[in-house]
């Protein structure tokens, strides 16, 4: 038996509770995985706050959808012995990153092999929880906007997981970032090598200043009103702007809509895709996973508590 999260109920985050249940064998093509820490997105509030539906036969609902670990057992493969995953096969004793993992708010877990890569040895267990989910949707953001060498590119919501990744790749590419976040995380964006600017009255003056040579691309992981506004003003191509959250007017207005809502883009192969890169690039020191907090396993409500905020630098991570 081993600890996992669970919602008993929809609503905040009192009715989460710790449940003991067995992690159970891997079957063919799978691995058991013991997780050194699993990695917190608001998604994950979103599952039982009642946002995707209130169905009570689904209660109650395992969270999470990605962690780091060690695999701890292995189940036959559909070829041969062993499981294999995406960079080859998994064996006993691999410190791998499990994404996309349902249930990772857990001490155990058991996930298709397709499902792991290895661990860079450049980032702690907190570090590797967090670099999946953040890091495949900042890559979906930019291949879907083409950002490249040359780009002025505008991040609103810079300072959080996503906004963190899109920052180093757009950097990475060759792209001048202009970041929007809380004045607070401004000498964080300027150590990520972007412009930050406040958000709020105001904004569209703010980066017209800091890019005087205009804008190519506008990447919104805020969802505000005034995120889509102005971007609207400044990019004057509208494929070049994307979403990740306001699907419905995004789909109004002919820029791109990403994610799993009805009419967006839900990029699957791309996102699996990019995990490699996403790995790689840590492992060559080009890309961070910044942590801000941890919370034990049994601390997941005020873990929630802390990302339902919405103003999370970087990352949250549960240690089992
Ligand atoms: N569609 C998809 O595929 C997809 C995938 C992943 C995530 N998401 C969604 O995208 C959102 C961002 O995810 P995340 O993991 O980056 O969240 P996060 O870590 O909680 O970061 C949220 C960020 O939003 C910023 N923010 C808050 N109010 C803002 C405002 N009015 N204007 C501009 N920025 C504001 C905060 O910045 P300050 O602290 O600086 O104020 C914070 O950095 C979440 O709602 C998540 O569910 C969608």
């Amino acid at each position: 038996m081993s600890a996992v999260v669970i919602a008993t109920a929809y609503g905040g985050p009192d009715v989460l509770e710790i449940a003991n249940q067995p992690a159970g064998e891997p079957g063919p093509g799978e691995a058991r995985i013991e997780i050194r820490a699993a990695g917190v997105n608001p998604v994950d509030g979103k599952v039982y706050s009642g946002a995707f539906g209130t169905d009570p036969a689904r209660l109650p609902l395992r969270l999470g959808s990605e962690a780091s670990g060690v695999v701890t057992a292995v189940g036959p493969g559909a070829v041969g012995p062993g499981a294999v995953g995406p960079a080859g096969p998994v064996q006993v004793g691999d410190e791998v990153i499990a994404y996309r993992a349902p249930g990772s708010y857990a001490e155990e877990l058991v996930v298709p092999a397709s499902a792991l890569v290895p661990k860079p040895d450049t980032l702690d267990w907190a570090q590797a929880s967090g670099l999946m989910v953040t890091g495949v949707t900042a890559w979906h953001l930019l291949a879907a906007t083409g950002v490249g060498a040359g780009d002025t590119v505008l991040i609103h919501g810079a300072a959080g997981g996503v906004g963190v990744m899109a920052v180093q790749l757009a950097v990475g590419r060759g792209a001048a970032v202009v970041a929007t976040a809380s004045p607070v995380n401004h000498d964080f964006l300027r150590e990520l090598a972007a412009i930050p600017v406040e958000y709020g009255t105001g904004l569209l003056d703010r980066v017209r200043e800091v890019a005087p040579g205009g804008v190519d691309a506008a990447l919104d992981l805020a969802g505000t009103d005034e995120a889509l506004d102005v971007s609207f003003v400044l990019v004057p191509d509208r494929t070049r702007i994307a979403t990740i959250l306001s699907f419905e007017r995004g789909l109004n207005t002919g820029i791109k809509v990403l994610g799993g809502a009805p009419g967006a883009d839900p990029g699957t192969e791309i996102r699996e895709a990019a995990r490699l890169d996403l790995a790689r690039l840590a492992q060559e020191g080009k890309l961070r996973v910044f942590v801000s907090h941890t919370f034990p396993l049994a601390e997941v409500a005020r873990a929630h508590e802390e990302i339902m905020r919405g103003h999370t630098q970087g990352k949250i991570a549960l240690i089992p």
